[in-house]
């Protein structure tokens, strides 16, 4: 694309932008506002009467622009359907028990196993463009499914193999190094982690498949020692780290997220004073999941005990086939809200520039000259109508770096 300096103005310009927030506008609003960008970056934010007369201006009219969205814990590279282990779950089933007894995530392991990389990267394409029309413009994908070293490498070569595909949001890879152990691994989970640490996280470093590494901490899952020999893995080969920590049981993973200088904790349902202060004092983000919670009727993680901690809160939609069974990000916001106990404005931040500071990513997630044209025009008369109503997400248009990827009237 090759296209000279335009501007799209709104009567509402939500910016995001901590150059502009004050304690009665948290979020930095220029009322009849406008935001000039050329090719993949924005120029300059203002009022409209700010724009230079040459420049050809898109009026939205009564809509209100924003960031674009960013999604900070996603499973999206799944393939397969748990629907009917979901019919059971409901009936009582419990999830901890579906997969100690091979279901859950060693379902989708065995679809993955059962998908080719193309037709892998073809799904997450679809589901990345729907994920876009929400308002998503930044999408970090997990891999995780795969479980052997070759599987989780398909997954992530079908992740990288989307990220130049026209009209799916930027991608931001990881290799989710632990989070099941495959049936046959149970015998020896000392070899399956070892491997994990020693092998994949190396090979997946040495070949730019992946931006951080992850593990999933809790009962039934990896123990602190063995997250922690990926952890270290990790930061050896210059990665970072996000960590699933406390989602049914504090077993002390806020505490190694914090020992690894992690970029984020993912969950935290369970977690002490003691691991508060922790992710705190070693600036780790909490990523907010509520989808997850509510599908496992959970009580929330102690948001207001976080917030008071000063620990940056994040919200994701954690996008996965058995406890997130959603795309959308806005839905995780509005629960948020609902259930977590968190402003509109506080899930505004953590899904845009909270959300990329989590992700090391500080040329987005606020509207300011020189940042990515990453932005959603909302057919919503303001940004609090972002998380009420729920569950339809009225995006009118949205950029991702000055292309437009999704248009509806
Ligand atoms: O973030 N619980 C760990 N991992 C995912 C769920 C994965 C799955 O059930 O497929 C989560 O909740
Ligand atoms: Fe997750």
């Amino acid at each position: 694309m090759n296209e000279g300096p335009r501007a799209v103005r709104c009567q509402r310009v939500v910016t995001c932008d901590p150059a502009r927030a004050s304690a009665g506008d948290p979020l930095g609003s220029i009322a009849d506002g406008a935001v000039v960008f050329d090719e993949t970056t924005i120029r300059s934010v203002g009022p409209a009467s700010d724009v230079p007369r040459e420049v050809p201006v898109l009026d939205l009219g009564a809509r209100v622009l924003t960031p674009g969205l960013v999604d900070a814990h996603t499973h999206a590279a799944w393939a397969g359907s748990r629907h009917a282990e979901y019919a059971v779950r409901m009936a009582g089933g419990d999830y901890e028990a579906i997969l100690a007894a091979g279901g859950g995530i060693l379902s989708s392991h065995r679809a993955i196993v059962q998908t080719a990389q193309g037709a892998l990267a073809d799904t997450l394409a679809l589901r990345l463009t729907r994920m876009a029309a929400l308002g998503v413009t930044t999408c970090e994908v997990k891999s995780g499914y795969g479980l052997l070293p070759h599987e989780e490498l398909k997954q992530l070569r079908a992740i990288a193999a989307v990220t130049s595909r026209p009209g799916v949001p930027s991608v931001v890879p990881t290799l989710l190094a632990l989070h099941a152990l495959p049936l046959d691994a149970r015998a020896n989970r000392e070899a399956y982690v070892r491997k994990a640490a020693e092998q994949l996280v190396p090979e997946v470093a040495r070949a730019r498949l992946a931006a951080y590494v992850d593990a999933y901490v809790d009962r039934n899952a990896f123990t602190v020692e063995e997250a922690r020999r990926v952890g270290e893995a990790a930061r050896a080969a210059g990665l970072g780290v996000r960590l699933h920590v406390g989602q049914f049981a504090d077993v002390g993973g806020a505490e190694l997220a914090a020992e690894l200088g992690a970029a984020s904790a993912d969950h935290l349902e369970n977690v002490s004073e003691v691991g508060i202060a922790a992710l705190a004092d070693a600036r780790v983000h909490a990523v907010l999941l509520p989808i997850a919670s509510l599908t496992l009727q959970q009580a929330p993680p102690p948001v207001a005990a976080l917030r008071a901690a000063g620990v940056r809160l994040v919200v994701a939609s954690d996008a996965n086939p058995g406890t997130a069974p959603t795309e959308s990000l806005p839905l995780a916001l509005a629960i948020a809200v609902r259930l977590y106990g968190l402003t509109p404005d506080e899930a505004i931040l953590g899904s845009t520039r909270v959300a990329a500071s989590s992700l090391g990513l500080d040329d987005r997630g606020f509207l300011a000259p020189g940042q990515r044209a990453d932005m959603v025009a909302w057919d919503l008369p303001h940004e609090h109508a972002i998380v009420q109503p729920w569950g339809t997400s009225r995006t009118s248009r949205v950029w991702c770096a000055g292309a437009l990827v999704h248009s509806s009237g």
